[in-house]
């Protein structure tokens, strides 16, 4: 019997209008545009803005325009999993709260908190329910609304983050496409680096815990900048030599979008042309979950079905990983 293999049959992504722009910013805190871009290649951010409004708004927006662009009744979908570190609220479940937004009425769904590898984790999940047979169309979704945690007069985190949403369809194919290896890794004793130190079951929210400022990130950025910056690279090219992929087989790396340099350097170490490298952190800054989907969406057109993609990202907990895919689709074409 043929492999069955999970593609990605269709992407979409979805920001909010607000720009937080470094002129915006180096008003609110002592920071520059020239530093901020020298050190992390961030022009601007989206901010969602509104009372009431959380990650499932993003997410649902994502999710509703691809079902709408895929041309898949929501019914259909048999499996949505979310992957956010801003979940609407600690349960029930995000993604719970955007199937039922958009109308998924037959799924079971599910959060992913693999923080910013979440959405490469989530997505090789979906996959295996793909491979297994019985699933037919699995939405993945990365959701964040990283403003609802990052705190505006802190100058060494508050110009990194944006909100944002993305999301994939997966489906079958007996073809040569699709997700074809992964390499994924976690380690726990990088939880002191980068955390969120209130909100949880070990440090209830308190008066004191909002004094002291502890429901939003805490990051010791050089530390978590060295893990970084070798696990990434070292996992992107770990994945080309066990697949024995050479450069130029590569078509596009997709790296997590957390800062320039650490993606310039993966794509050294790779032996990548700068020019197969999705960028999009200019725009967007870093939305953790969302940062893979929202580049390979705004890249979409330049695809080309049989394109080797690598997905590759690093990230709190710590969390790292790399996907190995091969691109499903033309571009404006809607079949396999
Ligand atoms: O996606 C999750 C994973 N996260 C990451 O991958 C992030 C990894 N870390 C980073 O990207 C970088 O460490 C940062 C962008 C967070 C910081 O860049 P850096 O080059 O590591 O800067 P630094 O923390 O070493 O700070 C250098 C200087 C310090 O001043 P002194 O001590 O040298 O006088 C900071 O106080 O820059 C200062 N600084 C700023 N100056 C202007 C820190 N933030 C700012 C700022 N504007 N916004």
């Amino acid at each position: 019997m043929e492999k069955i293999r999970a593609a990605i049959t269709g992407i979409n992504a979805w920001v909010p209008e607000y720009k937080l722009t470094n002129q915006e910013l180096s008003k609110m805190v002592d920071t520059s545009d020239e530093w901020i871009m020298q050190r992390v290649g961030i022009k601007e951010r989206r901010i969602l803005k509104g009372e009431g409004l959380g990650s499932s708004d993003l997410g649902e927006q994502a999710v509703r325009g691809l079902l709408l662009k895929t041309h898949t009744a929501p019914e259909d979908i048999d499996l949505l999993i979310c992957a956010t570190v801003t979940p609407d609220m600690a349960f029930p479940a995000t993604a719970n709260i955007i199937s039922d937004k958009c109308g998924i009425k037959n799924a079971f769904s599910f959060d992913f908190n693999a923080a910013c590898s979440g959405f490469l984790f989530a997505l090789e999940t979906g996959a295996t329910f793909i491979e297994g047979g019985r699933y037919k169309k699995v939405i993945v979704v990365g959701t964040d609304k990283m403003s609802s945690i990052t705190d505006y007069t802190d100058r060494t985190t508050c110009p990194l983050f944006g909100d944002a949403a993305g999301a994939v369809l997966l489906e079958p194919t007996t073809g040569e496409f699709g997700i074809i290896d992964h390499i994924f890794h976690t380690d726990g004793s990088g939880r002191k680096y980068l955390h969120l130190k209130a909100g949880g079951s070990v440090k209830p929210a308190s008066y004191e815990t909002i004094d002291a400022k502890e429901h939003f990130i805490y990051q010791e950025g050089q530390s978590v900048f060295k893990f970084a910056v070798s696990n990434m690279a070292d996992v992107a090219v770990e994945i080309m030599e066990r697949n024995n992929l050479k450069p130029n087989d590569i078509a596009w790396l997709v790296p997590h979008q957390a800062n320039l340099r650490i993606i310039e350097a993966t794509g050294r170490r790779m032996g990548l042309d700068p020019e197969k490298v999705m960028i999009n952190i200019q725009n967007y800054g870093n939305t953790t979950t969302a940062t893979i989907p929202l580049c390979i969406w705004e890249y979409e057109k330049k695809l080309k079905k049989g394109d080797i993609l690598i997905l590759a990202a690093f990230g709190g907990g710590f969390t790292w990983g790399a996907i190995y895919l091969k691109w499903a689709y033309d571009p404006q074409s809607d079949t396999l």
